[in-house]
């Protein structure tokens, strides 16, 4: 089952269930069948995007599939980009998973901690993609705004302080990024940015191509790359989820493709909210070697 494509109007009790420091959705995730997850069968053509909510799935979404069609979209005009590369995570995965011919392409916002162990064998592959968290804190306030199974805030002070306490489904943005990172050499794995992909989507996708094994001709990468835009997501029906029910995603009080940019969060962060935000990223990231671009034209001046 996908949550996404349910036609059923009936509105669910989606409320945050806790799970081993981890909120789930009520009614979108089970706690049992998250917990089984560890024991799925891995084969090494799998492949895992793995994102925090809000960080560029959709994107990774079209993306994989398109590498693996090798930039041919008429294999990809009939189901939902959700419905091709599904969350591991939603209710009904696992029998779904089982039955999927290879190669398997599936998204996940998990923390490391529930994944199939396999995984720390280096079965299968994973690609982390990681967005700026003041940007991802903005993109998922107006998620919430319009999102059934989210709960709408009061204000976006109110999601602030969610965010902060990591009060949201994915939890705390900190959290996530280190322990991923952190095993990053126990699996077959790469890191990359919704930010580099803004700059250069191009060397992106290359670069996703060298770690799949995968070698596109030039215009094959030219296919993938064009129909991967935002401006083409945005129009396309399988990519810019305006087909999903009103009941799950109201589509008067949002856009799913909504900026599609580096530095949103300037437009709704108080002075006070990214300095407290500045320091807590300082403190929390000072062990890890990354770094984000904030602003537009951190990733323009320097191409
Ligand atoms: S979700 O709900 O977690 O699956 O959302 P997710 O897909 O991770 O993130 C949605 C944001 O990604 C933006 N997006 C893109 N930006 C640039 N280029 C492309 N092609 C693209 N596709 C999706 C989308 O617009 C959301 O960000 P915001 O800032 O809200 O616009």
């Amino acid at each position: 089952m996908n949550h996404l494509d349910s036609t059923d109007p009936q509105v669910l009790d989606y409320m945050l269930v806790p799970h081993r420091n981890f909120n789930l959705i009520n009614g979108v995730h089970s706690p049992d069948e998250v917990d089984q997850i560890q024991n799925w069968e891995i084969r090494d053509s799998d492949i895992f995007a793995v994102t925090y909510p809000k960080s560029g799935t959709i994107w990774m979404q079209q993306i994989l599939t398109l590498i693996e069609a090798k930039g041919d979209v008429t294999p990809n005009t009939e189901h939902l980009n959700a419905q091709r590369v599904p969350w591991i995570e939603l209710i009904g995965s696992e029998k779904e998973f089982n039955a999927t011919p290879s190669p398997r392409l599936r998204v996940t916002h998990l923390q490391y901690k529930f994944m199939p162990l396999a995984i720390r064998q280096k079965r299968g592959k994973v690609i982390y993609v990681a967005r700026n968290p003041k940007d991802v804190l903005v993109s998922y306030y107006h998620f919430h705004k319009y999102a059934a199974m989210l709960e709408t805030p009061k204000d976006f002070n109110d999601f602030f302080e969610k965010f902060m306490e990591g009060k949201v489904f994915g939890n705390c943005w900190f959290e996530h990024i280190k322990t991923w990172y952190a095993n990053r050499d126990n699996m077959n794995f790469l890191y990359i940015t919704y930010e580099e992909m803004i700059k250069d989507l191009r060397s992106m996708v290359e670069r996703m191509c060298r770690f799949l094994g995968k070698d596109l001709t030039e215009e094959q990468m030219a296919s993938v790359v064009e129909h991967s835009t935002f401006r083409t997501m945005k129009q396309n029906p399988q990519a810019n989820y305006k087909t999903v029910p009103d009941s799950l995603l109201d589509h008067n009080k949002g856009t799913f493709m909504r900026k599609g940019t580096i530095g949103d969060w300037r437009n709704h962060f108080t002075v006070a909210q990214s300095e407290r935000f500045d320091s807590v990223f300082q403190e929390k990231m000072r062990d890890l070697p990354l770094s984000f671009a904030w602003d537009i034209n951190d990733v323009n001046s320097a191409t």
